[in-house]
């Protein structure tokens, strides 16, 4: 597949077939994404490929108490978790988490309700210490230092595609940092930036829903002239 069409069409995937994913593969997908660019090329990744039951457990439950808390933000009109929002809206909201939990029970779940069982989970982690994040000091919610390590999980997924394989970067147990910082041996200078989910894809979506560039992109000002194709 060509690189264009890869951009173009790679999908968040969520449905896996009960097909193992070899560690062979997982190596290989890693060795490719470790070409991906990094501020001062610091490659402050580091990943956890998840295999014992009891931590997978974890990640689970952690997953699936921010999963709950997205789905009643969403259902309530908002953004869930907004960096700029109605904090007192957001938390009237979240009051109603455990009605989609109830819910969810009732169902054949997702991936949420059966994260343990993903063929691959990989905890990705960033070391704040090799981290550049030129807005750390602004009075405002910092940006920079994600983009240091996304563009390595996005060449995963990438990979993964080239490959047969799918998956989804995922950080709803981000929320639950402190908690799993134990359990996956975090010091402080550690964060988690997301758990990767991949496996061989039930369906492979590649129609994407995305805005169009006219609504985004504007000549010399934000409120510019739209760019527009020629
Ligand atoms: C930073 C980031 C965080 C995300 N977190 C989650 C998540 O916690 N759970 C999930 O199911 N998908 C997550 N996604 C996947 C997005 O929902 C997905 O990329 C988007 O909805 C587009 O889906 P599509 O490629 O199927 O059109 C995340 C994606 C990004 C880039």
């Amino acid at each position: 597949m060509d690189l264009m069409t890869a951009l173009r069409t790679t999908a968040a995937i969520r449905e896996f077939e009960n097909r193992e994913v070899s560690d062979e593969t997982i190596y290989d997908l890693l060795e490719t994404a470790r070409f991906a660019p990094s501020g001062g090329n610091r490659q402050a990744w580091r990943v956890v490929v998840v295999k014992d039951e009891h931590q997978r457990a974890l990640l689970g439950e952690a997953y699936r108490r921010g999963w709950y808390e997205y789905l009643a933000q969403g259902a309530a009109g908002l953004v869930p978790w907004a960096s700029v929002t109605n904090r007192e809206a957001e938390q009237e909201a979240i009051r109603h988490a455990s009605a989609f939990e109830e819910a969810a029970k009732q169902g054949p779940g997702g991936m949420a309700e059966h994260l343990e069982s993903s063929p691959v989970l990989m905890l990705l982690v960033a070391d704040l210490r090799y981290l550049a994040t030129v807005d750390r000091d602004l009075d405002r919610y910092t940006l920079v230092g994600g983009g240091s390590i996304y563009p390595f999980a996005w060449s995963v997924l990438l990979a993964a595609r080239s490959v047969g394989l799918g998956g989804v970067l995922t950080t709803m147990v981000v929320k639950d940092e402190e908690e799993l910082r134990g359990a996956f041996h975090l010091e402080q200078h550690h964060c988690i930036a997301g758990l990767m989910v991949l496996g061989y894809p039930k369906h492979q979506p590649t129609k994407l829903r995305r805005s169009l560039v006219e609504s985004f992109a504007t000549f010399d000002t934000l409120d510019g002239t739209a760019v527009s194709p020629r």
